[in-house]
């Protein structure tokens, strides 16, 4: 792929990387191209990172024709900086893509396409410990119409931004709200993708949660509201009785996490017995106070392998583990990042040297 780059003026100045938190400082270049029905992708560049015109008839802002990927490169103690599982992502955006009626992007065009942005904004993969660039591709429909129907323009774009932890208790465990009303996928929807009208429609069980002093919401099937399915912002699994249980995704109603492919891959080789099964919220809440729930963990991109200390589910409340991190759960978090930041050796062959 020729990839045209065009170079800005002053390059901005870096924030302090002891204080990124999440998703608030982009950097300096962004990846753009276009994808027209005669043409197919076209005009691969690299440019300054700026606001973008549209036209306000573009099809994304009137019917949310729109997918997205996150995934980050880091660096390692020896200045190498590499991408986790990159492939991973690209795949699943043409699953999304594919649902959505929205052209693919081919698998090596996507890794060309963030190795090539990675590289010109080396310096702004930082190396505090716990930080990492993430990197968010997404791609939409531009063309100007206002008819309902698959759109026959797309802009597929890259940004980056340099981060920390994803919520402000870092590795500390956080409060779930499980959710009894409002539901995020059915089967036959779009649950299963990374579209962002999935997440507009999360957006008011969210507001609810931070109400009610939460952190995050756990949707629960769409159809009994009985079984568990994912939080916002991650897949969740539980150590209950010492075995490991977490939702299916063959439903089609949950995300195909690939910090959750990557666990279950961990949690087998350690030898636990992993359960990709319907685990009913009254089962959970029962295991909560009977003693069996030794641990829960959300598993994301952005949110690595989060600790969960409370579940709130109606009237009840359940503690995990005195809302302390759990001893498997810390293991988890070491290990994956260990890899991540080349300090544990890559035994599955997952990183990527960009
Ligand atoms: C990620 O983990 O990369 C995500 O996409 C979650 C995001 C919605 C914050």
């Amino acid at each position: 792929m020729d990839i045209r780059f065009e170079k800005r003026e002053v390059l901005k100045d870096k924030p302090d990387q002891k204080n990124l938190g999440f998703g608030k400082y982009m950097t300096d270049y962004m990846f753009v191209m276009d994808w027209e029905k005669d043409k197919g992708w076209t005009d691969a560049r690299i440019v300054p990172h700026e606001p973008i015109s549209m036209e306000p008839s573009s099809v994304v802002l009137h019917y949310a024709q729109e997918t997205f990927e996150g995934l980050k490169a880091y660096r390692t103690k020896s200045g190498k900086i590499q991408l986790f599982r990159p492939d991973m992502n690209a795949e699943r955006m043409i699953r999304s893509n594919d649902r959505l009626c929205m052209p693919p992007f081919p698998v090596d065009m996507f890794i060309e396409a963030i190795k090539a942005l990675v590289k010109v904004e080396e310096d702004w993969v930082p190396s505090e410990p716990g930080t990492s660039l993430y990197i968010r591709p997404f791609m939409f429909a531009s063309e100007s119409a206002l008819g309902v129907h698959m759109a026959n323009a797309y802009k597929f774009m890259i940004v980056c931004c340099p981060v920390g932890a994803y919520y402000p208790e870092g590795i500390n465990p956080i409060k779930i709200l499980v959710e009894d009303e409002l539901v995020r996928a059915v089967q036959g929807g779009t649950g299963f993708t990374k579209c962002g009208g999935n997440y507009a429609a999360s957006i008011l069980g969210q507001v609810k949660a931070e109400k009610m002093g939460c952190t995050q919401v756990l949707w629960l099937d769409g159809v009994h509201r009985k079984y568990v399915e994912e939080v916002g912002t991650m897949n969740i699994m539980f150590k209950i009785g010492g075995e490991i249980i977490t939702a299916p995704i063959d439903s089609g109603t949950v995300l195909a996490g690939v910090t959750r492919d990557s666990m279950l891959h961990i949690l087998k080789d350690w030898g636990y017995t992993v359960r990709e099964e319907r685990l009913s919220i009254d089962d959970l809440m029962k295991a909560g106070h009977d003693g069996s729930l030794e641990e829960v963990f959300g598993t994301g991109t952005a949110a690595v392998v989060s600790p969960v200390g409370e579940l709130v589910y109606k009237e009840d409340t359940v503690t995990v583990n005195n809302f302390q991190i759990g001893e498997l759960t810390q293991k988890l978090y070491d290990y994956l990042t260990g890899i991540q930041w080349g300090n544990v050796e890559d035994k599955y062959g997952w990183m990527m040297e960009v």
